[in-house]
């Protein structure tokens, strides 16, 4: 059975109201990058092959290790049980039952070891803020390790938030009954959406602490928000074990470069060092074959596993995975490939003449 992700976000819409749609759908500011995100992978054009005898295509891949069924994760999303009781846990089931990966956010509703406990094995990663109380990091740091989660995925890209007009014009408040858990040792949040680390978060984050996560945990690294080629240089010798190439979904900096637009940079620099992930605006298989042709080892996928979440709970993220595994899969056949590892730079067309159009 084909599942429509599509009618999965009209349906959220029409269920979970205005002001909780917006917070998950929208961007900063004008939501430029929010909207190219989107269209600059469709805007890149695939040169298949043919006739090379391929009939079916196996999508299985490995991320630091883990191995998952196809190159798709699942992005740290905050707050999931605003959008179906089900929560994180649901959606830990949901990657378990399509042998995915789940980056869990340090804004969860539910702990990270009912996560943990409900994962069915399915690899964990654990997304980490530092806040200016290094203590309450530490301690986040250590119950995710003792749980667990396999790598801690630190967002570069949020020293402070970006504006969310939607959320702003909606006033919207994160609901009393929607609980940050990991947050309560810190004290009582602000309700303000996203805004619950207000005065905790700390702005001042740096390369260094990249060093200290890893040395805290013995946990990989991999640092979220990379965008340009000198950070992800200085990433990776700070010892970053991976990096995101990520705009925050198009909610932190409004026309920060398109995630499409960036990777290639960033996997040119990078080289065999560390691995390279990207999300953003990735809604189908040729999205994420596209990103593999560009050296993306594997994608994350944000606000599609939302309107799965609140379309069918659990259920409607295993079904969300498994569309996009089959897409892609789709997709390596119509190109001829069959194996993920087989999928090289030249199934795309030149970049510059992509770049040129996507501004035209
Ligand atoms: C938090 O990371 C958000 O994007 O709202």
């Amino acid at each position: 059975m084909s599942v429509d992700v599509r009618e999965f976000e009209r349906q959220a819409e029409r269920t979970l109201g205005r002001a909780i749609f917006d917070y998950f759908a929208g961007g900063a500011e004008r939501e430029v990058t929010l909207h190219r995100n989107v269209t600059a992978w469709g805007t890149l054009d695939l040169r298949p092959h043919v006739l090379r005898g391929i009939e079916t295509a196996g999508t299985s891949a490995t991320v630091l290790g883990a191995e998952i069924a196809a190159p798709i994760l699942v992005a740290p999303i905050a707050y999931q049980s605003l959008a179906h009781p089900d929560g994180e846990v649901g959606t830990a089931k949901g990657t378990a039952a399509a042998g995915g990966l789940m980056v869990v956010s340090s804004r969860t509703t539910m702990p990270l070891e009912e996560i943990a406990a409900e994962s069915q094995g399915a690899p964990l990663w654990f997304q980490v803020y530092l806040l200016k109380d290094r203590g309450w990091t530490a301690e986040a740091v250590a119950r995710a390790r003792e749980a667990g989660y396999r790598a801690l995925v630190l967002t570069a890209d949020t020293p402070i938030l970006g504006r969310r007009r939607r959320d702003e014009r909606n006033a919207f408040q994160i609901p009393p009954a929607v609980v940050a858990a990991h947050h309560r040792a810190v004290g009582s949040p602000s309700r303000l959406a996203g805004r619950d680390d207000g005065g905790l978060q700390d702005p001042s984050v740096k390369l260094e602490d990249i060093a200290w996560l890893g040395e805290l945990s013995g946990l990989p690294v991999v640092v979220k928000g990379v965008l340009r080629a000198d950070d992800a240089h200085a990433c990776i010798e700070a010892g970053a074990k991976a990096v995101v190439v990520s705009n925050h979904g198009g909610r932190q900096l409004d026309s920060a470069v398109s995630t499409a637009v960036a990777l290639p940079e960033v996997v040119g620099a990078v080289g065999n060092r560390a691995e390279v992930y990207v999300d953003g605006g990735i809604r189908e298989g040729t999205d994420i074959l596209k990103a593999l042709a560009f050296g993306a080892r594997a994608v994350l996928i944000g606000r599609p596993i939302v309107w799965g979440l609140a379309a069918l709970g659990g259920e409607g993220v295993r079904q969300v995975l498994e569309e996009l595994r089959a897409s892609l899969a789709r997709a390596m056949v119509l190109c001829q490939v069959a194996s993920v590892g087989e999928i090289s730079p030249d199934l795309v067309a030149r970049m510059r003449a992509n770049v040129r159009r996507l501004d035209s």
